[in-house]
């Protein structure tokens, strides 16, 4: 599977197997966890935590019944008083969700539905790095489970806001071509996790730079920005638009937007 189709393919999964991981799988999930990295900076950290570990050999957390039998957890920790601490652990986190995907393992992100006290692999976490997302992952059970079902419904999941309302050319009322060369790598943002399904991830296109907004601002927008932009840059790389993020002191903004950053392809000045 390369990393185009397990982004159209990955779904959020509440039910697992509750066999646990071979050593050999947790063995590569460390590796793309320690391989994760983020231009955004900020303070931020990935660990893992599973069944059988040094952390607590019957780690076994709640999450208010929304996840059946995931016996291995990634915990997501970032400084909740920097934004670019968000995007970044988003990003990273991301990274490793593509590559479980990629792996034919299933995942989840939970922002909410989680028991703090029981991840006790965050006592290692710096100062200021605070636990506030997991992800599930292991291997999907047979059937996806009637809690995925009623997550799914209430959140939406299946279903995407159009092209025309989230990525536009120049200015914000010109929807982006079909043929333009952004468009792939966009469709890939489009695809990926957010906290309620909310999308928050907005971009305008101006030739070989890309500007990124949020339409929403505070609780899970930053991580799920980050997620997007992390989605966003595996598709430009997939389709041989190499480059880097840089923030500009200012951007003509819509109302009701956020400036979040900009992707500027290589050999690009602005
Ligand atoms: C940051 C973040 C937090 C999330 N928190 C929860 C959660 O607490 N409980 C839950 O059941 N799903 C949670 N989700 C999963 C979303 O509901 C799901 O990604 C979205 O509905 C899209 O569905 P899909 O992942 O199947 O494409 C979260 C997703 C993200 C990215």
């Amino acid at each position: 599977m390369n990393v185009k189709e397990a982004i159209e393919k990955r779904k959020s999964v509440r039910n697992y197997d509750s066999r646990p991981l071979p050593d050999e799988t947790i063995g590569k999930l460390r590796e793309f966890m320690e391989e994760a990295e983020s231009p955004f900076g900020g303070k931020w950290q990935l660990a893992l935590q599973y069944e059988g570990d040094e952390f607590d050999p019957s780690f076994s957390p709640g999450t208010y019944g929304v996840i059946h039998g995931a016996k291995t957890y990634f915990l997501v920790g970032h400084d909740p008083e920097d934004i670019n601490a968000a995007l970044s652990a988003g990003y990273a986190m991301e990274d490793v969700v593509v590559k479980a995907t990629m792996m034919k393992l299933g995942t989840c992100w939970l922002g909410g539905t989680f028991r703090k006290s029981a991840f006790t692999a965050a006592e290692n976490f710096e100062e200021d790095v605070k636990l506030l997302e997991v992800v599930a992952v292991g291997q999907a059970a047979k059937r996806s489970g009637m809690m995925n079902s009623l997550m799914r419904t209430m959140a939406g999941s299946s279903r995407r806001k159009p092209v025309e309302e989230l990525f536009f050319e120049t200015q914000p009322c010109r929807y982006l071509g079909v043929g333009n060369r952004w468009r792939r790598p966009l469709e890939l943002m489009r695809w990926a996790p957010s906290s309620n399904n909310s999308q928050p991830w907005r971009a305008i296109v101006h030739g070989d730079r890309v500007d990124f907004f949020t339409a929403r601002e505070g609780d899970m927008a930053y991580i799920d920005m980050g997620i997007g932009l992390r989605h966003f840059s595996l598709g430009a790389n997939d389709a041989g638009l190499h480059g880097e993020f840089r923030k500009m002191e200012s951007v003509p903004t819509p109302d009701d937007w956020v400036y979040v950053t900009s992707f500027f392809r290589d050999g690009y000045d602005d």
